[in-house]
């Protein structure tokens, strides 16, 4: 089957890398680039790797984001601007908000059916503008939008593996839930397959660490942007799970930001943490998420806490997200 997958915010310091990675995906016939800038070169120099992929390029003259997104398949969005040092990515609202609505609502016209992966920061609030756009517009799936919660995963599997002695990150699961920010990230370090031992005096440590691997990034580029490689190569990977189980692969299980009451098992999840939007393993389906997934129910007592705190700051970066996206221009 043919793929047409679109980067929005392709010119970026993650646009460019996972541009790149996406034209490297033999799932994929045709990537479309659209950012505000610069994508007819991105898109020239990327034409030239010898892969199916054709790759276009637009900018917002004539249109251009409808044409780039029409009929898309897969729609990955890391447009907006990135944090600085001392910046919260909730200090990223007023701009991102503005631009992840636009975006949407042009997505809304021209591929309601597409898959929509969520970058842009902050994306505890990001992903409720876009399902709320979408409800606004009639043509809302919560089991094709997905905020990328994959760079926590991906970190977590890093730092885990250098305190467990693993020479391979990739051979460990770690379940990271909850949202994208700070405290709002939840490592269940109990359930990482296969079992690893933390030490008790590093535990704190390490939750830590997953939750503000961010910060450590931001601080060492020191004014010129937050992570774009690691962020690239966590999108693609997200990416490629999606398109998987859309070519007919199943059995794939990806932690994701989804909307609970809108996919099947997240209503029991919804009820228990009393948060709509939550990140949880998902299973993956030819039709997007098949399934969530309850990680709460064997958490130990500082994963309850942690999940505590998480949910008081989640409640408040939703609830901004949704005004946001309901109150008129
Ligand atoms: P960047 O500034 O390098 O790139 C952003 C790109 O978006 C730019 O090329 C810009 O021209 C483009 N853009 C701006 N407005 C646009 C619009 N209306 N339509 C299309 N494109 C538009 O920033 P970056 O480092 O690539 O980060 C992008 C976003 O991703 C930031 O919000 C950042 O906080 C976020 N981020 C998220 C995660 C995550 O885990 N979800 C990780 C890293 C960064
Ligand atoms: C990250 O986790 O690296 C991103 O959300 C970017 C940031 O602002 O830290």
């Amino acid at each position: 089957m043919g793929i047409k997958a679109v980067v929005a915010g392709a010119a970026g310091g993650i646009g460019q890398p996972l541009s790149l990675l996406l034209k490297t995906s033999t799932l994929i016939t045709e990537l479309s680039l659209y950012d505000v800038v610069n994508t007819p070169g991105v898109a020239a120099d990327l034409s030239h790797i010898s892969s199916p992929a054709k790759v276009t390029g637009y900018l917002p003259k004539d249109d251009g984001a409808k044409a780039a997104f029409k009929n898309a398949d897969l729609i990955v969005i890391p447009a907006g601007i990135p944090r600085k040092p001392g910046m919260t990515r909730d200090d990223l609202f007023k701009i991102n908000a503005g631009i992840v609505k636009g975006l949407i609502e042009a997505i809304a016209e021209v591929a309601p059916k597409a898959y929509i992966l969520i970058i842009s920061n902050p994306v505890n609030s990001t992903v409720p503008i876009a399902a709320e756009t979408l409800k606004a517009a009639g043509v809302f799936d919560a089991k094709r939008l997905f905020g990328v919660t994959t760079l926590d995963i991906v970190r977590a599997e890093t730092f885990v593996a250098e305190i467990a002695g693993k020479a391979s990150p990739q051979e460990l699961t770690v379940p990271v839930i909850g949202g994208h920010s700070g405290e709002t990230i939840v490592p269940l370090f109990s359930q990482v397959e296969p079992k690893v031992e933390i030490p008790e005096d590093k535990y704190d440590a390490l939750v830590k660490r997953v939750q503000f691997g961010g910060d450590e990034v931001v601080a060492a580029k020191d004014g010129a942007g937050s992570a774009t490689l690691s962020m690239a190569y966590a999108g693609y990977r997200f990416a490629e799970k999606v398109l998987k189980a859309l070519n007919g692969e199943t059995g794939i299980i990806e932690p994701s930001y989804v909307y609970l009451p809108g996919v099947p098992g997240g209503e029991e999840i919804a009820k228990e943490t009393g948060v709509d939007f939550f990140s949880v393993p998902i299973q993956l389906g030819k039709y997007g998420v098949e399934k969530a997934l309850n990680p709460l129910a064997n958490i130990t007592d500082k994963e309850k806490e942690l999940l505590k705190v998480a949910i008081e700051g989640l409640k408040g970066n939703i609830s901004k997200g949704v005004t946001f996206a309901q109150t008129p221009a």
